[in-house]
């Protein structure tokens, strides 16, 4: 979703903003743009549809000169992705240029009464209003472009992080955060400004994470100020971000999908470092141990999440029922936060996000906080909103996810839901040493079983190959691994375009089944578990109608390999950590099917990374 980079400092702005815009690319976006006040201070502003290079394409034989800047990938809301609605967006005297993420939900009422006082508008954004609704101010009420921001702010409904720059105050950046995230990086005598600290972390590894209605002053030469919209100033909380650019790079391969699905077994590794004991005889979640007795004495827990987060929460959901005898229902945010819910203080809400930003979740946990309930966060993104807006969480530690396709974070959530599982368990004494001993040691070695299935990347990608064709998939799996068939299918849909149904397989005989035909493919998972049996019947069933089976089963099956007419075998685990293995090879399939057509598989049409409006 839109992207924000700001530079105010001594060196030259262009090369840094047009750097940040791409460090941000995942996010998703259709258009984008920047300003930048030149040796002169003059405002120039360049936009262009389309991708960052589109831009640096346009601006070539233009000025780009200047030391303060700002620059959006904007990912459309309010408007086509077009020209004239790619930000920045100038007010009517074309004196201040603002860029902007998230949505301004009562801009149509504030647009008429801008309209009723002569104020005309150049693109269909929510955007555009509030900066000639800042310009406004500076006519009536004061020439100070910070009081012009806090007045406006204040007749805001909605979400924003945005950054504005002032041709008569060449010296200065204003930004503001409500909602919408938003990064100040502090370097020796110079400012960085971003979504995220992606942009920020080549520069300095100093940064302030704004807060809801919280405003930053970059201003040249002084220090950084953050005040709130009636000008209190706040005490900015300095912290030390321990990214590095080899993370955020691609690593010698095509696509950092790809990159992020073969870095799986390290970061599953790393996931487990501190929490499972070399020797395998013990887990510990430092948020268990602290908020134990909430925790232990909960009514029942929930779980919210969105897309592949989701999915992951359903294999918590069976993780921690079957081991800790505690009731969860796990719901999509976007539902639970408009559904009257039942919660209570004695229940605990897990909130699981990659990116931490998620705005549906984030509402999700402003309501049960609401309810009294306890919140514990589940993310990727250090210090991003959702972990500093729950009571406790626990980190997955996979690093930066860039591809818009969720991968490691997938298998990391499913790690932490495993640990957190088992821990309780322990804690509530449902567990007997031995069996936790037998998973925690199958735990240990799955990142050596990962690493072994990613030898089949040749084989997955040749079976890849012949399934270009296709336009309709269906996935089936059963038990821990019904979930893993609705990730699956989420991959193919997501960066391939290929429509794709993911079912728990004895579900298919209600419905599904009718889709089936000599040319639709079928992917079955079908590794050695108690619902092996089941899923042989369910090969069957789809073989009886000619459906061509793609069946991924435990190594050493020989009874699928004569039905099915794909066989791909995985590594054998134990039932409950299924997901971890069989999820890798559907991200190999959808990423295999969708390179092999072509796609953009790291920037898929239309979608975003980091979901920040609602
Ligand atoms: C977007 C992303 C998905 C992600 C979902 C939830 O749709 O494209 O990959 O699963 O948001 O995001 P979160 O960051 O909260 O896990």
């Amino acid at each position: 979703m839109c992207g924000i980079v700001g530079y105010i400092g001594g060196r030259e702005a262009y090369p840094i903003l047009i750097k940040g815009l791409k460090r941000l690319e995942y996010r998703g976006y259709d258009s984008a743009g920047l300003a930048l006040i030149d040796h002169s201070e003059s405002l120039n502003v360049y936009k262009a549809k389309g991708k960052v290079s589109d831009l640096e394409n346009a601006v070539e034989k233009n000025d780009t000169t200047g030391n303060i800047g700002i620059a959006h990938t904007r990912w459309a809301t309010h408007g086509e992705p077009c020209q004239a609605n790619a930000h920045p967006h100038y007010s009517a005297s074309e004196t201040l240029a603002l860029i902007h993420n998230g949505i301004i939900e009562n801009y149509a009422s504030l647009k008429e009464n801008l309209q009723e006082r002569g104020y005309e508008f150049k693109s269909n954004t929510d955007t555009e209003v509030l900066v000639q609704l800042i310009e406004y101010f500076k006519n009536t009420e004061t020439k100070d472009l910070l009081t012009a921001v806090q007045l406006a702010l204040r007749e805001v409904i909605g979400a924003y992080a945005i950054a504005v720059l002032d041709k008569n105050q060449p010296n200065l950046i204003i930004a503001a955060r409500k909602s919408s995230p938003l990064v100040v990086g502090i370097g020796e005598d110079d400012f960085f400004l971003a979504s995220d600290a992606t942009p920020i972390v080549e520069y300095t590894d100093k940064v302030v994470y704004l807060n809801d209605e919280e405003i930053a002053v970059l201003k040249k030469g002084e220090k950084l100020k953050v005040v709130n919209l009636y000008n209190e100033e706040i005490t900015a909380k300095e912290q030390i971000v321990k990214l590095n650019i080899g993370q955020l790079e691609k690593g010698g391969f095509p696509h950092f999908m790809l990159k992020e699905i073969y870095d799986q077994p390290e970061c599953i590794r790393d996931c487990m470092r501190g929490r499972i004991n070399m020797e395998g005889t013990n887990v510990i979640l430092s948020a268990i141990i602290d908020h134990k007795e909430r925790l232990l004495n909960a009514r029942r827990f929930i779980i919210v999440a969105c897309g592949t987060s989701w999915h992951a929460a359903l294999i918590g959901k069976h993780l921690i029922e079957s081991f800790c005898r505690i009731p969860v229902s796990v719901e999509y945010a976007s539902e639970f936060r408009y559904s009257d819910p039942v919660v209570s203080s004695e229940d605990v809400v897990f909130a699981i996000s990659q990116s931490g930003e998620t705005a549906d979740t984030l509402a999700a946990i402003e309501l049960a906080k609401s309810k009294g309930a306890f919140i514990y966060g589940i993310c990727n993104a250090v210090g991003s909103s959702i972990p500093r807006a729950t009571h406790t969480g626990s980190y997955i530690h996979v690093g930066p996810e860039i591809g818009v396709a969720s991968t490691k974070a997938f298998t990391g959530q499913v790690t932490v839901l495993a640990i957190l599982a088992l821990s309780l368990a322990k804690e509530k004494q449902l567990i007997s040493q031995n069996d936790l001993e037998i998973i925690l040691k199958e735990l240990l070695i799955i990142p050596d079983k990962m690493a072994a299935l990613l030898q089949k990347n040749a084989e997955i990608a040749n079976l890849s190959a012949i399934f270009t064709y296709a336009t309709n998939f269906i996935y089936l799996g059963r038990g821990y691994c019904y979930p893993v068939a609705l990730e699956g299918a989420l991959k193919l849909k997501e960066i391939s375009y290929i429509h794709a149904e993911g079912y728990p397989a004895a579900e298919m005989k209600h419905g599904p089944i009718a889709l089936i035909d000599a040319e639709m493919p079928v992917v079955v998972i079908a590794t050695q578990n108690g619902m092996y049996e089941k899923m042989l019947s369910n090969i069957q069933e789809i073989k009886a109608r000619k459906g061509k089976v793609i069946a991924f089963v435990t190594e050493g099956d020989n009874v699928i390999s004569q039905i099915a007419d794909y066989c791909i075998e995985l590594p054998e685990t134990i039932e409950c950590l299924d997901p971890l293995i069989t999820s890798i090879p559907l991200q190999l399939l959808a990423y295999h099917i969708a390179a092999c057509k072509g796609k953009n598989v790291d920037q898929p049409r239309n979608l975003a990374k980091s979901v920040t409006v609602e």
